[in-house]
């Protein structure tokens, strides 16, 4: 009955290597909320222009990430997987939207106040903007919620915030969407400072496993993993690393934390780790060979790509239409 599910909408950048963090944190979770809802999961290319990127290499990474996107499990027939870019009623509803959002709200962002710092050159309209994007992303297809990271809040605030102005005005033009915070435990933080989280911008790659690391990798960045002077594989507030190879290896295994502690009794870190970095190429390798596979289909990803986009337009069509006949835009003569 797919008219009777709710909508989901996330998205996520095609920029930097994706990370463990990212698997376990986001993907993983789509995949199983893919049943449940009507998805929409997009690379949010628009979004990463904000920062200058190469263009070659920022085309490169769009389509593997939506390429990963398939290889995590999300089924390209049910989900709508497709490029930012394709559907154009994001950009024009954006536009419209920023006029719906003040300067004020907008300088609050943290993100924005963090993103500004490291690119001090190139502090551009855009990346003021960026939420409003994420807005339009979220609006246009009426999504009922929408799976982000705690980092994302303050942005899903915004649209909540917008969304109720804007239907304020003009009725209801928007549905409100609700934010999906994944189960606790997802969150992965960085190998060598385990109050950081694993992020794919990290200056240290020692810091994170990547999805595409190799098998050899994998171990020896665990093996190389910050844990604490005594012994103890426990699960406590004191012992920041453990608890985070703790919590990878449960997201690996499915484990509970007792279960954990239980099976490494008695053992020392070295076990520990390798036992770890082992459950990780569990859950990677498969997913690299199906990627790989998948990479060398290129009419099959084509295919998805354009289908998809032609199913998100026409979604995201219908909403923009509605929008601009609310703001007294000129109606369309056929
Ligand atoms: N800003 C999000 C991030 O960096 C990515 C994103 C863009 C997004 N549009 C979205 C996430 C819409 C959820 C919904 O993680």
């Amino acid at each position: 009955m797919e008219d009777e599910k709710k909508t989901l909408f996330s998205g996520m950048q095609a920029t930097g290597n994706l990370t463990l963090g990212n698997y376990f944190g986001a993907l993983k979770n789509w995949v199983t909320l893919s049943d449940e809802y009507n998805c929409f999961y997009c690379v949010v290319d628009e979004h990463s222009i904000t920062v200058r990127q190469d263009p070659a290499e920022l085309r490169r990474r769009a389509r593997a990430l939506l390429t990963l996107y398939i290889a995590a499990g999300l089924d390209p027939e049910k989900n709508c997987i497709y490029y930012q870019s394709h559907v154009s009623a994001h950009a024009e509803l954006a536009w419209i939207l920023n006029c719906y959002t003040y300067m004020g709200e907008l300088q609050r962002m943290t993100q924005f106040k963090d993103k500004s710092s490291k690119h001090a050159d190139n502090i551009n309209a855009g990346l003021f903007t960026y939420p409003v994007l994420m807005a339009a992303d979220i609006l246009l297809f009426q999504a009922d919620v929408v799976p982000v990271g705690i980092d994302q809040m303050q942005h899903l605030e915004l649209t909540r915030d917008v969304a109720q102005r804007f239907n304020g005005i003009y009725g209801d033009v928007f549905t409100i969407p609700e934010a999906y915070l994944g189960k606790v435990g997802a969150k992965i933080m960085s190998l060598q400072d385990p109050a950081k989280k694993m992020s794919k911008s990290d200056e240290n790659p020692n810091a994170s496993i990547y999805l595409m690391d190799d098998p050899d990798t994998i171990i020896r960045k665990f093996k190389r993993a910050v844990t604490d002077s005594d012994s103890e594989v426990r699960y406590a507030p004191e012992k920041p690393g453990v608890s985070n190879l703790i919590d990878i290896y449960r997201a690996a295994t499915g484990k509970s934390i007792e279960e954990v502690e239980r099976e490494f009794d008695g053992k020392g870190y070295g076990d520990f780790k390798l036992a770890v970095g082992e459950s990780v190429v569990s859950v990677l390798k498969p997913l690299q060979d199906r990627f790989a596979e998948l990479s060398k289909d290129k009419t099959y990803i084509d295919n998805i790509i354009k289908i998809n986009a032609e199913r998100a337009n026409y979604v995201a069509t219908k909403t923009l239409r509605k929008v601009q006949k609310k703001v007294g835009f000129p109606e369309r003569i056929r």
